[in-house]
């Protein structure tokens, strides 16, 4: 029944002043994250971009939104309803047979974001009778994807292969499908998953090995292409699934799962999050289709670019609690409380720098940190210059 203004008086009290009313139990939640350094507000974008997943530049590229801004000259506004419906335009399948050579599958299918992306995966191919084995980092979109499949979920140590093989072990004589989900690059640690230690585990247990590429997608591939680490070790054949994202190194957004025609179809007629939902924006399948296709003249370079960057950052930054060697574009810099994540991020940004402080929950309890992102067009000066500053500010601390 419709609640109209007389019935706010009977509502539960609130602390709200304005004409929309909002329950004071949620507010509580609020303070409660301010108490902990764990409130965020959306806050502007200032200074040198060491906090975009923008990794080599390409959402400022005016080649590529020029590439782009002619295509959309050519295409509808909307896509007027569920792809299953009248909303599926031609356009789609071209571009997806685009983003599945890219990344190395048979097939793609297009979201209109990685969330939705994995959401639609997961919670597709995995029920209640099933087993899903999880790195204990995964992101929040493949955990919400396992969690609304209801499958039996086992979290397994990060990248311990050792015990996701005795996971597996104990698990073996059970019935129901086996999924194996990790990230390949992780997205707050910067480090790799054992990808080929987990396809040997996904062959010997019978399992299916699914891995989200978001930040991989872009920066590593076969030359040619820059599907991600799968692809760049060969696996594209051993692994059920990968994600990719537009959003991040591509510089635009969307995403796709890419995998066998099959999957597609499968997908197609058993994923809620695809069948229940408008097709996504046509002019976002044009921009990541533009992207993909501009990527191949500028991103191998740049991805070197942005590699050799990384390294000397990490190496200025060697002896100051750097958790992760790897290479890549994504160096964490562990501080463990909210409170000093943020002071050091504040001074950062003052002195220039755009760094964000990462908090649990988007990391563990104790684990707040820099999320330092090196793009390909970061200077040796820049890079050398805020490694100075941060160890000058966090020794402080
Ligand atoms: C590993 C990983 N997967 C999926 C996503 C979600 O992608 P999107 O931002 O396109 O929704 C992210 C986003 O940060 C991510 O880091």
């Amino acid at each position: 029944m419709f609640r109209g203004a007389q019935d706010l008086d009977s509502a539960p009290k609130s602390r709200n002043t304005g004409t929309r009313f909002f329950p004071e139990s949620l507010d509580q939640r609020l303070d409660r994250l301010s108490e902990s350094f764990q409130r965020r507000s959306l806050a502007p974008r200032v200074g040198i971009d060491f906090s975009s997943n923008d990794y080599l530049g390409l959402s400022q590229d005016t080649a590529l939104r020029k590439r782009i801004l002619l295509r959309m000259q050519d295409v509808e506004s909307g896509a007027s309803g569920s792809r299953l419906l009248r909303g599926q335009i031609p356009l789609f399948n071209e571009v997806e047979e685009n983003l599945a050579r890219f990344s190395g599958g048979e097939a793609a299918l297009l979201f209109p974001s990685g969330y939705q992306a994995n959401l639609a995966l997961l919670s597709g191919i995995l029920s209640a009778e099933d087993w899903v084995f999880s790195d204990q980092l995964n992101h929040a979109s493949l955990i919400d994807g396992m969690r609304l499949s209801r499958a039996r979920r086992v979290v397994y140590r990060h990248r311990d292969v050792g015990a996701l093989r005795r996971e597996l072990q104990e698990s073996s004589s059970h019935s129901g499908l086996k999924v194996i989900v990790t990230e390949s690059l992780f997205g707050m640690d910067g480090d790799t998953a054992p990808l080929l230690a987990l396809a040997d585990l996904a062959g010997e247990f019978s399992a299916l090995l699914v891995v989200d590429e978001a930040h991989a997608t872009g920066l590593w591939g076969d030359g040619q292409r820059g599907g991600g680490l799968v692809q760049s070790l060969g696996l594209s054949s051993r692994v059920f699934a990968t994600i990719h994202t537009g959003g991040k190194a591509l510089g635009t957004g969307g995403a796709w799962v890419s995998g066998s025609a099959k999957l597609k179809d499968y997908l197609v007629n058993f994923s809620r999050p695809f069948i229940f939902s408008t097709a996504p924006l046509p002019a976002l399948a044009v921009a990541l289709d533009e992207s993909v296709s501009y990527w191949k003249h500028v991103g191998p370079a740049r991805a070197a670019s942005l590699f050799k960057g990384a390294d000397r950052l990490r190496e200025s930054l060697s002896s100051f609690g750097l958790q992760s060697f790897e290479p890549g574009p994504i160096v964490p810099v562990l501080l463990g409380e909210n409170q000093v994540a943020l002071r050091v991020a504040e001074k950062l940004q003052e002195v220039g720098f755009d760094v964000r402080a990462i908090r649990p929950p988007t990391v563990p309890e104790g684990t707040a940190r820099l999320r330092l992102c090196v793009h390909w067009d970061h200077s040796l000066e820049i890079l050398l210059r805020l490694s100075e500053r941060l160890q000058e500010f966090g020794r402080k601390n």
